[in-house]
């Protein structure tokens, strides 16, 4: 089922074509749309039009707009994580550079503008309020990210605010675009929205297991990128805290490590050791249990069978 929303997606990116000229501006965003991304947040989109009653295809512009949008905030969050490799292949900024990464990802944060504007004109207005506020507050989020990069006392429940900002909300807009595109309730949209929300903090305390403990192959991403870029990860937090309890200072020297191949691997064997793995996943259950309730909350006559089973394709992922 989910391969059937996923098509809908890759046909439209198909058909999707930017200008030739200037080369260095355009070409890097068809070699980035190109790459095997997951097209989750446009999938949710769709799902959600159709849950709320309307065709899925009613909702494409709106579904692309939000790709188009996440793919803009991967350009530039490769340049801020400094990372090599995304989607398996070289990031904008290491096959080109960092200019061209910041032009290229500027114009792709115009383009989902642009698209929105397609969608009917009765929604238009809603749909702008919802997605000029999640913008901002991915950018708060991804602020945030970085500040903690620096900071050590860092807290989960100022981690857990950093990725609702960075992540989350993404997702909930995705969905609540398709609420608003089917005509449903304000409180009917705020459940939907609560619903990826909820989600997306999962999604991203995967994201953070998936960077040291994921089978590089299947992630596409350089491994250990956060513990090489001192990010303040869900894994870190908890083993700080366990550590702390047992006196022990070693998280400090493992920051301090210069061989980044031997930080990443001691660190690896560090978290190992303390069993960090067990108890971020506790919050990783945590997390889908409540998107779980949350989809309880949300009124519809059509089966969410579909959304059920994204659910459990996140839950279950590898890359
Ligand atoms: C990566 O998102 C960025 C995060 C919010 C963790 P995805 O894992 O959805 O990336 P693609 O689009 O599938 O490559
Ligand atoms: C990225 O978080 C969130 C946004 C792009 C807004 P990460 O930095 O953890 O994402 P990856 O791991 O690079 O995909
Ligand atoms: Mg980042
Ligand atoms: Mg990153
Ligand atoms: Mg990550």
């Amino acid at each position: 089922m989910l391969d059937h929303f996923n098509q809908k997606i890759e046909s439209y990116l198909a058909e999707y074509n930017f200008p030739y000229s200037p080369k260095n501006l355009y070409e890097p965003l068809d070699y980035f749309l190109g790459l095997s991304g997951k097209r989750l947040r446009p999938v949710l989109t769709l799902m959600a039009a159709e849950l709320g009653g309307k065709d899925a295809v009613e909702a494409i512009h709106a579904a692309i707009s939000i790709e188009l949008f996440h793919n803009f905030s991967l350009i530039h969050d490769d340049i801020m994580d400094n990372a090599p490799i995304r989607r398996g292949l070289p990031t904008v900024h290491e096959k080109w550079n960092s200019n061209i990464a910041i032009l290229s990802g500027d114009v792709l944060l115009v383009k989902s503008y642009e698209l929105l504007s397609k969608q009917s004109s009765e929604h238009i207005l809603e749909l702008y309020k919802l997605f000029n506020k999640t913008a901002i507050e991915v950018c708060e989020g991804q602020q945030m990210d970085m500040d903690f990069e620096e900071r050590e006392d860092v807290t989960i429940e100022e981690y857990i605010s950093m990725i609702r900002l960075k992540t989350s909300v993404l997702l909930g807009c995705a969905l609540e675009f398709g609420f608003i595109i089917s005509n449903q309730s304000e409180l009917n949209r705020k459940s939907i929205y609560e619903f990826g929300v909820n989600l997306g903090i999962a999604f991203q305390i995967q994201d953070d297991i998936l960077d040291l403990f994921g089978d590089p192959e299947k992630v596409g991403k350089q491994v250990g990128g956060d513990v090489i870029s001192n990010k303040k990860t869900l894994l870190y937090l908890v083993a700080e805290n366990i550590a702390k309890k047992l006196n022990d200072n070693k998280l400090d020297n493992l920051k301090a490590i210069k061989d980044l191949n031997k930080k990443v691997q001691e660190t690896s064997q560090y978290y190992i050791e303390l069993g960090v793995l067990e108890e971020t996943k506790n919050y990783l259950n945590h997390y889908y249990n409540q998107a779980i309730d949350s989809l309880e909350s949300v009124v519809s006559d059509k089966s969410k069978v579909n959304l059920l089973e994204m659910v459990n394709y996140l839950f279950n992922r590898q890359s």
